[in-house]
């Protein structure tokens, strides 16, 4: 029985991580609707080793949950798999408690210990591949590198067979009580990992996939991530999940965005979505672009091969949330998919031209399905015909 949050993953493996249910916004942006865990695991015996640490925020509980893990015994190595600062925030306050413990990492690591808290000494780099030895523990290190940041790598524990993984098979929430899948609610938790693929780690699908395949060729029993639930029974699952994510299997479903002021955009949404149904489409989803959550938004439609946007234009541009979701879009470099579009205007037309402009620059990621619809000011009979067509062809070529 441990006090302070302790949780034990085994006999020598410790989970002294840290739950945020106060933070709005991840990384500024992305809400935390179930909050995060900056997950920290402290492994105990001849060397006493830290595996990442977390938000700085968080230092104080975490200070207690080592010192007590440790009862008296020094700290002697912090692998740091990953610098974003929601691992590496709390490793300058962590080096004043312990002066003497040696940091492991790569050589990007070690640059980037510099620029960002100053650290330049009791740094010990490590090569990809490469084995080492620490108090009778047999580590292998993995690169990863973009998934998520150039110098992101994972520790493999090959004496216990863990997988220490960092931001990969990570996810959004914090985990209520059940820090193991066999305890978690995976409804939630495959739900909010996807978001945290899409949003954090989608633009770098590539090296996730790179970074999957050296994973394949460990013998791994147990995952632990970053952030998220350790992978403790399933441990394949979430491999396979995090796959078909990275290769972006998509389902067969429409995801229809519209953005409006008036509705009269959202009608024509509504009648595309209603014929998407009316034509067989196995899974259609709606989004408000002004209302809901651009993450939320994201996700879905990186889970579906089907997407229709539907834009009125303001101030003779895009309606500003719709060109801050295709920004976000274009930057996840999707591929694979198809797209309808529908622009309304009343007196300058611009939102179908730069909807038009963001299938064109994805050079095949996205295949427009015609027809193209624009709506002046309020939709007619000829209009409706059109989106009728539009949701036709686009099942046809979801099926096709
Ligand atoms: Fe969870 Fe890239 O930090």
């Amino acid at each position: 029985m441990h006090g302070n949050g302790i949780i034990p993953v085994s006999d020598s493996v410790f989970w002294v991580g840290a739950h945020d249910r106060t933070t709005d916004k991840f990384e500024g942006m992305w809400p935390l609707p179930h909050g995060v865990a900056y997950n920290s695991y402290l492994l105990t015996g001849e060397k006493n080793i830290l595996i990442d640490t977390v938000k700085e925020h968080f230092i104080g509980g975490f200070l207690d949950r080592i010192t007590e893990v440790l009862a008296g015994r020094a700290l002697d190595f912090v692998i740091v798999n990953h610098m974003e600062p929601d691992h590496s925030g709390s490793v300058r306050a962590l080096r004043g408690v312990y002066p003497d413990v040696k940091l492991i990492g790569n050589a990007k690591t070690a640059e980037m210990m510099e620029n960002f808290f100053g650290i330049n000494g009791n740094v010990v780099t490590v090569s990809d591949g490469e084995t080492l030895e620490l108090g009778g523990r047999k580590f292998v290190f993995a690169f990863t590198p973009m998934v998520h940041w150039p110098e992101s790598m994972a520790a493999y524990d090959a004496t216990d067979r863990i997988l220490f993984s960092s931001d990969i098979f990570g996810g959004f929430g914090a985990t209520d009580g059940g820090i193991f899948d066999d305890e978690a609610d995976m409804n939630i938790t495959v739900a909010e990992m996807e978001r945290y693929y899409v949003n954090i780690v989608g633009r770098f699908a590539a090296p996730a996939l790179k970074a999957l395949a050296k994973v394949r060729t460990l013998d791994v029993g147990i995952i632990c991530p970053a952030h998220g639930p350790v992978w403790r029974s399933e441990p394949g699952r979430v491999i396979d999940i995090y796959e078909r994510l990275s290769r972006q299997e998509t389902d067969e479903g429409v995801v229809v965005v519209y953005g409006t002021m008036y509705g009269n955009t959202a009608v024509a949404a509504e009648r595309i979505a209603r014929a998407l149904a009316e034509n067989g489409s196995p899974r259609v989803i709606v989004h408000d672009v002004a209302r809901d959550d651009i993450s939320r938004v994201t996700t879905d439609i990186w889970k579906h091969r089907g997407l229709v946007l539907a834009s009125c234009t303001y101030n003779m541009e895009l309606f500003p949330p719709m060109a801050r979701l295709l920004r976000h879009l274009e930057n996840k470099g999707m591929k694979g998919r198809y797209a309808g579009l529908c622009g309304t205007f009343s007196w300058a037309e611009a939102s179908l031209r730069e909807m038009s402009a963001f299938v064109e620059r994805s050079r095949g990621g996205w295949t427009l399905v015609e027809p193209k619809i624009l709506i002046k000011s309020g939709m007619k009979a000829s209009d409706c015909a059109l989106c009728e067509t539009l949701a036709s062809n686009m099942v046809r070529a979801l099926k096709g």
